[in-house]
């Protein structure tokens, strides 16, 4: 089922004491029929209040809701059709498995399901959730993985018009949290159930998702598969949030990027003249023995996804730079770039090094 929220405002009436605005400031978010959409966005951006207003569980004070062609936002919960799972085990303790998952069954048929119709259908969703002979078992006899695999066989069993998830995996280890994401991947690709799954975790959005809609305080600041939030992000938020990246304060001038006084190759994307910020991946540093390498000193040789990472601290100042003048935004900007090291490339903490800029990308100066 295709899934629509139009100008979603939802406002608690704390956000001018807090000093934030409303927590959902004119949301538009449009999940196809069978997609699997992630909402990212840091603690407090309106993921879970999105969520809630989706299910019904809030009403918003402006904007509708449509579950394909239909207006669902004045449809109370239990009558909207959808599943659920939360961060925290829901579980019914003193229901075992089975029960637990045909809870859901039983409510939603008014003449109530068979016995053995209700086994047939249990002892399905447990195979889809790779449970298969737990039934008997009682919530406090499972592991937190195997609880929040009961509670996604649950919230499937009413066969929803979708399906909500809420940082599920939150509170779960790494190593579980990972085999998880793969099972709700397989899960989806199984049902081709219409999924919205929230997550502050950018690699659980990017690794499990369609398509990722990034929110920043209560609004969607961009939508795109997740190689096109990664590769081509809009914002300064998206590309800060997104990915890896070092921030440099730089300055356009003359139709180019200056940083320190030095000319970069980076395109200045059409940025008027005036202070601007560079991100910088990882792969968009690199050391040089060229003379015109920037320079600066290595603070941290590390290990990371599976490589090693030099952290680069630029000098101060080139001799040639003009000095920076006191209201320039080079505060806020550590002169720390990062990047990806070679297998046979040696480097250690304190070396002297010139660093060469590849690639980046430049934003307007505010955040
Ligand atoms: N029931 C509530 N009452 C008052 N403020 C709330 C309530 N729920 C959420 N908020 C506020 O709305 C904003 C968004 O919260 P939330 O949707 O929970 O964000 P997220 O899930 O992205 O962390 C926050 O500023 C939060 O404090
Ligand atoms: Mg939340």
């Amino acid at each position: 089922m295709r899934i629509r929220a139009e100008g979603i405002v939802k406002d608690f009436g704390t956000g001018a004491s807090s000093g934030a605005g409303a927590a959902l400031a004119g949301v538009e978010l449009d999940v196809r029929s069978g997609e699997l959409m992630a909402l990212l966005g840091p603690s407090g951006s309106g993921k879970t209040t999105l969520l809630r207003v989706i299910a019904g569980l809030e009403l918003p004070d402006a904007g509708q809701v449509y579950f394909g062609d239909e207006d669902a936002t004045a449809i109370p919960v239990a009558r909207r059709g959808v599943g659920f799972v939360f961060q925290h085990y829901a579980l019914f303790r003193h229901l075992s498995v089975r029960d637990n998952i045909a809870f859901g069954l039983k409510v939603k048929s008014r003449e109530r399901l068979r016995r053995a119709e209700i086994d047939g259908r249990v002892g399905e969703l447990l195979r889809l959730v790779q449970l298969d002979g737990l039934e008997k078992r009682y919530p406090n006899q499972l592991s937190g993985g195997q609880r929040q695999r009961v509670a996604l066989a649950r919230a499937l069993a009413i066969q929803p018009r979708v399906l909500l998830l809420d940082e599920p995996f939150g509170a779960l280890d790494a190593r579980v949290r990972k085999d998880l994401r793969r099972s709700l991947r397989d899960i989806h690709d199984a049902t081709g159930q219409t999924t919205i799954f929230v997550t502050h975790d950018q690699d659980e959005a990017l690794e499990l998702a369609d398509r990722v809609a990034i929110l920043n305080a209560g609004r969607v600041e961009q939508i795109g598969t997740p190689d096109e939030v990664h590769d081509d992000p809009r914002s300064a938020f998206v590309m800060g949030f997104v990915g890896e990246s070092a921030k440099l304060a730089v300055e356009i001038r003359d139709r180019a990027v200056h940083y320190r006084g030095a000319r970069l190759s980076v395109p200045p994307q059409g940025l008027p003249d005036g202070p601007a910020l560079l991100f910088l991946r990882p792969q968009d540093v690199a050391l040089t023995s060229g003379p015109d390498g920037l320079p600066g000193s290595i603070t941290i040789v590390r290990r990371a996804a599976g490589g090693r990472r030099a952290e680069i601290k630029l000098d101060a100042a080139p001799a040639d730079a003009a000095p920076l003048d006191a209201t320039s935004p080079g505060a806020t900007s550590r002169d720390l770039v990062e990047t990806e090291l070679g297998t046979h490339e040696v480097a250690s903490r304190g070396d002297l090094v010139r660093v060469a800029i590849t690639g980046g990308r430049v934003f307007p100066d505010r955040v």
